[in-house]
């Protein structure tokens, strides 16, 4: 079952985070993000009482400010024993909806763009303070990064990763 993160969840949403980076990085990170209020999503698969899957979309700002709604996509994170089995494409694909639904424009994340681009990410034009590979974005509304010069920046959080 894929659903909300609730206050009672954190703990073992912050214990599966770091289960499935193998560093406490990851989980530090959306300790600050909840505590900075910048959590736009905060979504996890429950499976027989376990949370296996959790991903977060926090505020991105870009400057110059170009008046658009976009959310930072990081971490997603599924549990060893549960990877590879769909439970990382449902929460993307949930998260991406959800952003729709909450009328973001566009989403940003840094991954491997071999598993990203299934769900529609591209390489980014625009700068950021990641890799040009890497750093990858996806329109929810048509065209909206098109010929944008601004530079896109993640939640404070993320300066300490
Ligand atoms: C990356 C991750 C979230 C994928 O979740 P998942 O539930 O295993 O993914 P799915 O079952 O939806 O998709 C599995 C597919 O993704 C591929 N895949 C998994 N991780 C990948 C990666 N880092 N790069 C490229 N492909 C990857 C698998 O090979 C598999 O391919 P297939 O569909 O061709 O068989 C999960 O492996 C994970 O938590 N990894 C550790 C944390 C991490 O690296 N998170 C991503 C960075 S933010």
């Amino acid at each position: 079952m894929i659903r909300e993160a609730q206050e009672s969840d954190l703990e073992e949403v912050f214990n599966l985070i770091h289960s499935s980076f193998s560093n406490k990085a990851e989980s530090d990170l959306v300790k600050q993000l909840i505590s900075d209020e910048d959590v736009l999503i905060n979504l996890v698969v429950e499976s027989s009482d376990t949370i296996i899957g959790n991903i977060v979309v926090s505020k991105v700002t870009m400057e110059p400010d170009t008046g658009l709604f976009c959310g930072g996509v990081a971490p997603l994170s599924v549990l060893a024993v549960h990877q590879s089995s769909g439970v990382g494409s449902q929460l993307m694909k949930e998260a991406i909806k959800k952003s729709k639904e909450m009328g973001m424009d566009a989403l940003f994340l840094l991954g491997d763009p071999n598993y990203y681009k299934r769900f529609g990410f591209n390489a980014s034009n625009l700068e950021s303070d990641y890799s040009v590979e890497h750093f990858q974005e996806l329109e929810l509304t048509k065209d909206c990064l098109a010929n944008l010069k601004s530079k896109v920046t993640y939640a404070n959080a993320f300066l300490s990763l």
